[in-house]
């Protein structure tokens, strides 16, 4: 899907007269340096009209005002407190003003911030703006075909001045990558299910094939005869193939184990023959948010060429109620020989993973793996849309993870495991069931059954079903799917696994 970037040259000149310049004020009232330049030469005007407004600076708030003369518009960024000014406040900022300046119809604007003492150099805020104001003017409208003129986005160029031009342009290129990925991600998440489905998904990963990439895919009779009959299960009542998509990436020494990222995909979740309510049904088609973002992983990963060898492998089915569908009670035999009673078609996600967990651990032998799913409404009454659930075998891994989040902006929050939790899934006539004991802890028992399909590598799962999607717009992503998790992982790799 081809997408409109703003266009965002760094400069190393001083703006003084852009047609619509960007300038900022901290909380406590300091002008930046270039702030204070065009109130210098509007013998106080700016700083007066700030203060006839009450124009506080927080963070996140704007302050427009047209000129006198020679000046046209000045556009006031709140920057809060000077010496908690961090990247992802550069980033949030660039988003909020591509919003902003949208709002103002428009069109071009040149973004006058460097030579301040913030926590952030002067090529790091510019690169950082640019990254936050490209993640936020995402737009999944290629259904909308009638969308007047007047409500959509005006602005195309956003001009930023950086000190150095070419640090900044480089640190951009890095995040470019990053784009790349969450928009892909963005997009899939945001396609209905008659559009990326279990038929379809395969061909949006071969795309990656140009960036090197191997993509494998096997269809139901190849996961027959490895005995996945967990995740086969789920995808019965579909007239869609269920798939498993394998995508390598080996860009680190042979024979160096790879790290592993595994997504639930389930392109469209009625919940099967224990059919979901109708309400919010639609919302399912976003039930496939883990595959989307390992795709999306991959295409960031592969486009940056990252020195590390990983495999992402996506578990892609839909959940249909069909005459051929599972049925409550039915046991399966799943590809790790364990047998499964199937209490609730509902809860196949956890099927589908257990497969394609068993499988990566199996033929890889990885480092670790760390699986994302929208697996449990039980997660957003306990975190909401704020943190994604972390469920973890690993310590350390568990301490990278939620580092990376915290850098990224993607929260993670860690959820215990434990035996008294296991118990809850034994059962009667197999060795596990698929629900829990009815006694709560509804995302605990979903983790505890993915971590019967792991041996002993060092595993977490990551539950996003509150994260994936967001219906109001936030700083650098506009409502919709987020593609939570993308910027997450990459940054886990970078840090911890590149070239080590
Ligand atoms: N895909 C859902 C989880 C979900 C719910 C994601 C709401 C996003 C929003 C999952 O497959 C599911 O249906 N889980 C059930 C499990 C239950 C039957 C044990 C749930 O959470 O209700
Ligand atoms: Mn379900
Ligand atoms: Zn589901």
């Amino acid at each position: 899907m081809a997408h409109e970037y703003i266009k965002t040259p760094f400069i190393n000149e001083d703006v003084h007269k852009a047609d619509v310049l960007v300038v900022g004020v901290f909380e406590d009232g300091t002008l930046t340096k270039q702030a204070k330049a065009v109130d210098e030469g509007t013998k106080g005007f700016l700083s007066r009209a700030l203060k006839t407004a009450e124009f506080k600076g927080k963070k996140g708030k704007f302050f427009h005002a047209v000129m006198p003369h020679g000046w046209e518009r000045v556009i006031v960024a709140g920057l809060g407190s000077m010496d908690k000014f961090e990247p992802l406040d550069a980033q949030n900022l660039g988003g909020d003003l591509v919003a902003f300046l949208n709002g103002q119809r428009v069109k071009e604007a040149a973004v006058a911030l460097c030579g301040n003492k913030l926590l952030v150099s002067d090529h790091d805020l510019a690169a950082e703006v640019a990254y936050g104001a490209q993640l936020r003017s995402y737009r999944f409208d290629k259904y909308r075909t009638k969308e007047p003129e007047e409500k959509k986005p005006t602005l195309k160029k956003l001009t930023i001045m950086a000190a150095d031009k070419n640090e900044a342009g480089r640190q951009y290129e890095r995040l470019e990558a990053v784009i790349e990925g969450v928009f892909l991600t963005r997009d899939l998440v945001s396609e209905p299910a008659n559009i990326v489905h279990p038929d379809s998904f395969p061909a949006y990963c071969k795309e990656l094939a140009a960036l090197g990439v191997e993509v494998e895919v096997l269809g139901e009779k190849e996961m027959k005869k490895l005995g996945m009959n967990a995740l086969l299960g789920v995808g019965q009542g579909s007239d869609k193939e269920s798939k498993l998509i394998v995508m390598q990436w080996n860009g680190g020494k042979k024979n160096d184990a790879p790290v592993a990222f595994i997504g639930k995909g389930v392109c469209f979740d009625t919940g099967g023959i224990s059919i979901k309510p109708a309400a919010n049904m639609e919302e399912m088609k976003w039930d496939m948010a883990g595959a989307g973002v390992v795709t999306g992983l991959m295409k960031t990963l592969a486009t940056r060429k990252a020195k590390v060898n990983v495999v992402c492998v996506a578990g892609v089915v839909e959940n249909m109620p069909d005459g051929n569908a599972q049925r409550p009670g039915d046991v399966v035999t799943s590809m790790s020989g364990q047998t499964i009673e199937v209490i609730n078609t509902d809860a196949e996600g956890r099927l589908v993973l257990a497969d394609a967990l068993w499988y990566t651990q199996d033929r890889f032998k990885p480092k670790f793996m760390v699986n994302l799913a929208t697996l449990t409404g039980a997660i957003i009454v306990a975190l909401a849309d704020v943190h994604a659930g972390l469920f973890s075998n690993n310590d350390v891994l568990s301490t990278r993870l939620t580092e990376s989040g915290i850098a990224v902006g993607e929260p993670l929050w860690r959820l215990p495991l434990g035996k008294e939790y296991d118990e809850k899934i034994n059962c009667d006539i197999a060795d596990v069931k698929n629900v829990g004991d009815g006694s709560g802890a509804g995302s605990i028992t979903a983790a505890q059954f993915l971590q019967r399909f792991v041996n002993d590598v060092p595993w977490a799962h990551l539950d996003i079903a509150g994260t994936a999607w967001t219906k109001k717009d936030k700083s650098i992503c506009p409502k919709g799917g987020t593609a939570f998790g993308v910027r997450l992982l990459d940054h886990l790799v970078e840090h911890f696994y590149e070239g080590k």
